[in-house]
């Protein structure tokens, strides 16, 4: 097979999944907006350690974007996308239209509270609640035994992993660790706004993470130790901070010391693109 067979519709997406399920076979989803990075691959290679065939989406999700934010020029990439996919072991590419995704007069929401609050929430008010609804649409629309996603997005994360739960979605949720360039920055498909000199200084997000985590896992006081993080992110030319936080890692609530797993997330603008980044925070 040299060409990866793409679906577009749920009817054909679902004839190909009970053909499998009649064969007795696993099924992984890797959900993701295309754009595919080195990151991407490896959440699709772990899917196959998983599962006897893997899914890949590829769909720009309009309702997790607000009208100011990147929908339009978010990078599209179809043919490169199915070629990167095939090459990682992929089954299937699932690319539906909006208007196959949302059907007109849609009027359902799923609003998801908890790890939904706060960080990202606050500064993307219209994210989670867009990324709950597909999600649990592709959930639906696919009914995969497991589904893949980046620890990259780790609020994300935690919200699919509480939705699913109290939804009852018969789905387990695989977070996959972060994938990162030689110099440290996450992998994502929104570096590619980055210029050059951009490139060069985005690191430093990471590295004042990791810094910042060191000093926490030793039991410092979050406040100072956070601050600190801001600045050092401030000095390496990131435009405005959103955030810099300690929460648990698993509910994610606000965190003052750290005394169970906690992770550190923020979230800094690098000229037009927004980055975010988070590392695990662990007592020493
Ligand atoms: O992480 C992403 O790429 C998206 O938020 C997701 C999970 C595919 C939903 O649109």
């Amino acid at each position: 097979m040299d060409t990866l067979p793409i679906v577009r519709t749920v009817a054909d997406l679902r004839a190909q999944v009970a053909a499998w399920r009649r064969a007795g076979l696993t099924v992984a989803l890797v959900p993701t907006m295309g754009a595919l990075h080195a990151g991407h691959m490896a959440l699709v290679e772990r899917a196959c350690t998983l599962a006897d065939k893997v899914v890949a989406s590829v769909f720009v999700n309009p309702t997790q974007f607000a009208p100011h934010e990147d929908f339009e020029r978010y990078p599209r990439d179809e043919a490169g996308d199915a070629a990167k996919l095939l090459a990682a072991g992929c089954h299937l590419l699932y690319a539906p239209s909006v208007a196959e995704m949302y059907a007109e007069g849609r009027c359902t929401t799923v609003a998801v509270g908890g790890p939904a609050e706060g960080l990202c929430g606050t500064f993307r008010p219209q994210m989670f609640g867009g990324v709950a609804l597909v999600v649990t649409k592709l959930f639906l629309q696919a009914l995969p035994d497991v589904a893949v996603f980046g620890e990259k997005d780790y609020q994300q994360l935690q919200v699919i992993r509480r939705f699913t739960r109290d939804l009852d979605i018969p789905v387990r949720v695989d977070g996959a660790p972060t994938v990162r360039e030689a110099d440290g920055l996450a992998m994502s498909s929104r570096n590619a706004y980055l210029g050059a000199d951009e490139r060069a200084r985005a690191p430093a997000l990471y590295a004042a993470l990791t810094e910042a985590a060191a000093a926490l896992s030793g039991g410092a006081a979050a406040g100072p130790v956070l601050e600190a993080a801001k600045a050092r992110i401030a000095a390496a030319g990131f435009g405005s901070i959103d955030y810099v936080e300690l929460r648990d890692a698993d509910t994610l609530a606000p965190v003052g010391r750290v005394e169970r797993p906690a992770r550190l997330l923020a979230a800094a603008w690098m000229g037009k693109a927004r980055l975010i980044d988070n590392v695990p925070v662990v007592t020493a």
